[in-house]
This record gives C-alpha cells, structure tokens and sequence, in this order.
C-alpha cells in the first residue's frame, strides 16, 4: 500500500487527479470504476481543467460507478447519476454511452446487480477504482456488518452514513434508506485502486486502513489484501 500524505484537500485532490490523468494517458480505452460524494469532486474538477486544457482525452474512457441509491431516479438531483454527470461527465469529452451507473428505478434490484457484474467482466475489468470512504469505513455502500457480500447487491443504509448523508438532503428523512452497490468482490478486482480520504472525521476508518488488520466492521480493511493500492490523504484526516 502506498500512503502519500498531503497537506490540504486541494493538494490530495491534483495528487489524485495526476494518477488518474496517468492511468487514462498510458491507456486511452481504460475502465475507470469512480466514487461520488465530496471526496473525489476536486479531483473531478482538477481532471475536468487537464481535459479542457487539451491534456487529457476521454473519449474512448468507459466508466463504472460505485453505487446509486435505491429507489431513486436517475433525474433527481439527489441521486449519484445527477452528481456524475455535474460534477464530471458533463465538463468531459466523455462518451455518455460508456458511463454506467446503477439504476436506481428497476424492479428487480438483483437482477440489474448481476448485469452491472457481467458488463464489468465483459469490459474487461476495471483498470483503475477510485474510492472514498465513509466515517465507518464503507466503501461504495459496502457497510460495516458481520459479513461482507462479495457481489453487487441492493444493502441497507446504516444509522451512521444516513446521518452523513443527510447534509445532501433537507433532512435524515429524505435520504433513501438502500443502495445498490458493488460488492467487494469487483472493487478487490480492480488493477489498481486510488483511495482518497479527507478530514479528520475519517480519521479512525484511515487508521483502520492503515492498520493490516482485516475486519468487516471496516470494511475499508479489505484493501490490504489487494496489491496495487494508494492511499492519498490529507494531514487533516492523517493527524485526526
Ligand atoms: C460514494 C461512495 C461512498 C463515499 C463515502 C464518502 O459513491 O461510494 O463510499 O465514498 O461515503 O463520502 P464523502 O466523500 O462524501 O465523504
């Protein structure tokens, strides 16, 4: 695991965009598996000026998002196609075609998971997986539990990241009580995996991270079975 520390949000931010930039560069028609929420938008954007700069090239990019709420549709600002598509796929010359994100509408939340698993396989894999992490250690909304699940699936929400998620929504009310996620098994997969953490409130799941020691009540953990990881925070989220 490589751990780069980095003084403030915006340094971890063009750090993490730098890497990213990399993967794209060296390989034009790459899988990126992408995160949203507040962690990766500066990197969202430091990507968005590199590609408006004529740096970098997305148009042969295909994407795979970590998750979506469930139920949600894909037009309510709330959900994780919304945030995408404002945050990045829009200030990109991506093709929307080969951006792929849950669907929050469908009837038959397995079977869309399972589809979301084979398309993966069939794109080859994903070559580079962007993650946050959540104040408990989620990642994607793989929540902290006895046991993990390996495939994409439909999952509660915990007490703890309604609560965190709540500053999207008007309240803790409106934040939908399940997500369609990747499993861990599609994240542990990936080539190579990018971790961005910031703050100090992830303080305790980046020590766990960093600890080598696996356990379902961070589920963070897991990633130090994997063999190509970097870690970029910030001294905020570091120091605690
Ligand atoms: C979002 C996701 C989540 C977030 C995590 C941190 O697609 O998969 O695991 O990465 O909840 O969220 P922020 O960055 O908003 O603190």
């Amino acid at each position: 695991m490589k751990l780069f520390i980095t003084e403030n949000y915006d340094e971890m931010s063009e750090l993490g965009a730098r890497i990213t930039a990399s993967v794209v560069t060296l390989k034009p028609d790459c899988v990126l598996g992408l995160a949203t929420g507040s962690t990766p938008d500066g990197m969202y954007s430091a990507l968005a000026r590199k590609c408006d700069a004529g740096e970098l090239d997305f148009s042969k990019v295909v994407t795979y998002n970590l998750d979506e709420y469930y139920p949600i549709k894909p037009d309510n600002d709330q959900s994780y196609r919304y945030f995408m598509d404002k945050h990045l796929f829009d200030l990109i010359n991506i093709d929307k075609a080969n951006t792929h994100v849950l669907n929050g509408t469908v009837e038959d939340p397995a079977a869309e998971c399972a589809a979301y698993d084979e398309a993966i396989e069939a794109a080859g894999g994903i070559d580079l997986q962007v993650l946050g992490i959540g104040v408990n250690g989620h990642i994607g909304f793989n929540e902290p539990d006895s046991e993990l699940i390996a495939a994409t699936h439909l999952t509660g929400l915990t007490e703890s990241t309604i609560e965190a998620n709540s500053r999207f929504f008007e309240s803790a009310n409106d934040v939908p009580r399940h997500a369609l996620t990747m499993g861990l098994a599609p994240i542990m997969k990936a080539k190579k995996i990018l971790i961005l953490i910031s703050g100090k409130n992830k303080h305790e799941a980046l020590m766990g991270l960093l600890s080598g020691k696996i356990t379902p009540s961070n589920p963070a953990t897991m990633l130090a079975m994997h063999s190509d990881v970097t870690v970029i925070c910030d001294k905020a989220a570091y120091e605690g």
